[in-house]
């Protein structure tokens, strides 16, 4: 197969290179991949700073899209279905073996390339809104890094959970755009990210922070949530040091929980995979979700594309082409 090889950390850029095809395990099904997502993750892992876990892949790529070549007796994945797919590693190859229950069918309507921009931002705003967050029908969710590949799904995943969705970033003409994506009011960060979201929502706060910038904006995130609010760390992109004023949290009752999907059980993973499809997949048939896509590389152009996600700027998910 055609795949990105293993981290070398003397040589931190993508190699595009062949390796055998890997073997399934029991349990797995073996996937032609047609397109897979880039993520920061991966990034990391080029530089030799985010090995995969045990029993992973150490082909960096952690979503995918494709045809099952060889399927699983009894299972609904057989030769010629069309799948999306999360996996702990591989996705960033012609040939990816995929856990069973970490596939879900790509509905009808979307493109590989649509499909490979799903599993990772879908599956993180999933577990972040619903299982760490607790979100409620009718709370106020702030999700900062809003643009982004996680943030631009996020958005649209709280509005369907019957969220009231603030949408946070450096740029008002570039979260302006989220507007399309259902979103109710954008926020810039900087001193007064509490003030704005106190306006938008009565004085009161939001009741969950999805925080996938952190950094020194961290203190304002923590301090535009109500009373007793929740704030889920996903992400580090501002930098992971932070000065935070714990009297606050104390004052207001807050949690604040760190959340890493990748470390996760397969079998973790795979409850995840299945809550999400039940309530996603219809919305992702008839549009209500769909994924934002800033730019498609091929896999031999593939350091163009690590490069891009490394200096920042996309809208959305940058994907690699691999059929
Ligand atoms: N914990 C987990 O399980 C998990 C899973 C997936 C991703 N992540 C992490 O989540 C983060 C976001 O991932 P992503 O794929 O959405 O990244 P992304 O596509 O690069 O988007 C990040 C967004 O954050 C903003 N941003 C960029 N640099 C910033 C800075 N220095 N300070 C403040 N804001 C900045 C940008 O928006 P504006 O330019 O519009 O401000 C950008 O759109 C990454 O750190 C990633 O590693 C964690």
């Amino acid at each position: 197969m055609r795949a990105i090889l293993p981290a070398d950390p003397s040589h931190p850029t993508p190699i595009v290179g062949e390796l055998p095809d890997p073997i399934p395990e029991p349990g797995e099904v073996l996937v032609a991949v047609e397109a897979a997502g880039l993520n920061h993750a991966d990034l990391h892992q080029m530089r030799g700073h985010y090995p995969p876990p045990a029993g992973e892949s150490d082909v960096p790529g952690l979503e995918c899209a494709g045809v099952v070549l060889e399927g699983e007796k009894g299972s609904p994945w057989q030769p010629g279905t069309r799948v999306m797919a999360l996996v702990g590693g591989g996705a960033q190859a012609t040939r990816a073996a995929i856990p069973v229950g970490q596939l879900m069918p790509l509905p009808d309507n979307l493109s590989f390339i649509e499909g490979a921009a799903i599993p990772e931002a879908a599956l993180t705003a999933w577990v972040n809104l619903v299982v760490e967050g607790g979100l409620q029908t009718g709370e106020t969710v702030l999700v900062t890094g809003a643009t982004g590949g996680m943030g631009s799904f996020t958005v649209q995943l709280a509005r369907e959970l019957g969220a009231r969705v603030l949408a946070a970033g450096r740029s008002r003409e570039r979260l302006e755009l989220l507007r399309d994506l259902g979103i109710d009011e954008v926020c810039l960060e900087g001193a007064n990210l509490a003030g704005q979201v106190k306006e938008a929502t009565n004085g009161r706060g939001a009741d969950l922070v999805i925080d996938y910038t952190a950094g020194p904006d961290f203190g304002s995130h923590l301090a535009a949530l109500a009373p007793r609010g929740r704030l889920v760390v996903i992400g580090t992109v501002g930098s992971r040091r932070a000065e935070v004023d714990l009297g606050l949290i104390l004052s207001r009752r807050l949690k604040v929980v760190g959340s890493l999907l990748r470390a996760r059980p397969r079998e973790e993973k795979a409850r995840l995979t299945e809550g999400f499809a039940a309530f996603a997949l219809p919305r992702l048939l008839d549009g209500r979700l769909r994924p934002v896509i800033d730019r498609v590389f091929p896999l031999e152009r593939a350091a163009e594309a690590y490069k891009a996600l490394g200096q920042g700027g996309a809208f959305g998910k940058i994907i690699l082409a691999t059929a």
